[in-house]
């Protein structure tokens, strides 16, 4: 069974005593608005900053449902790369996800495929679970190319790991053009590519493993629309970015499965 899944990422937002605080405050008004599900159906992860996931985790560290995650990793082990984080860094401090393969990270940092497919391969060897991110911009929806775009995107850094370490990896598709704007994809956009991202997925990896992972979906979730997204059979979760900020919204949203 796939787990429903509620995962913030700050981006870059909050210094070291913001996030804390907003740790805090998102775990006293989730002890008192529990959600009905246990730990093994639903997760909350928070993608906080680097500099805030030691505190977090043990803020975090009494609630099985609540993990942290890095919102980013280096595609190397060590070495000479200043100011890069690597994945045994992020394992040192507890944390159990990693975001990879962000759009801000595609668009700004011009992250390819293969740098992903490397990034990927490191946090898995490290025992972090990737939270791998697609989705298309505009003008690809707009040419009617978002299907193949997505192909694309989970083929060239996913598909080279064998079925076992399939299993460890999350899914969040996340139209670019829906990202920060205000502008959700409608329920059954949203759907329909989760459907197709899991026929994919069980093309290559049988209907077993297709089934039991969980695909967020991330663009503009806020605590008005995260129930009628989370309602449609492929959709297990939400990435959220901005409403994740706010303690009562992104409680909402956990409370909306
Ligand atoms: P918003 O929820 O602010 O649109 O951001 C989505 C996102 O990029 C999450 O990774």
């Amino acid at each position: 069974m796939r787990r429903k899944i509620a995962a913030g990422n700050w981006k870059m937002n909050t210094t070291l005593n913001e996030g804390k605080e907003l740790i805090e405050n998102m775990l006293s008004k989730l002890d008192e608005n529990p959600p009905k599900q246990n730990a093994d159906e639903l997760l909350v992860i928070f993608g906080t900053p680097f500099i805030t996931i030691e505190s977090g985790m043990q803020l975090v560290s009494g609630n099985p449902m609540v993990k942290m995650a890095a919102q980013n990793c280096y595609s190397e082990e060590k070495g000479a790369y200043t100011g890069e984080i690597s994945v045994s860094m992020i394992k040192s401090t507890g944390a159990e996800y990693v975001i990879i393969g962000h759009s801000e990270r595609r668009e700004y940092f011009h992250e390819s495929h293969e740098m992903l497919a490397k990034k990927v391969d490191l946090a898995l060897k490290h025992d972090l679970k990737p939270i791998f991110c697609c989705g298309e911009k505009l003008e690809i929806r707009e040419k009617n190319t978002h299907f193949n775009l997505v192909k694309r995107q989970i083929e060239e850094s996913l598909f080279h790991l064998g079925a076992e370490d399939f299993k460890n990896i999350v899914i969040a598709y996340e139209p670019v053009w829906a990202i920060g704007t205000g502008v959700t994809a409608s329920p059954e956009q949203a759907q329909e590519m989760h459907a197709f991202i899991r026929n994919l997925l069980a093309e290559r990896y049988g209907p077993k493993v297709a089934s039991d992972t969980s695909i967020l979906y991330g663009g503009s979730v806020s605590a008005k629309n995260a129930a009628e997204l989370f309602a449609n059979p492929d959709v297990d979760g939400g990435l959220v970015g901005g409403a994740s900020l706010k303690a009562d919204d992104f409680v909402t949203i956990i409370n909306s499965f």
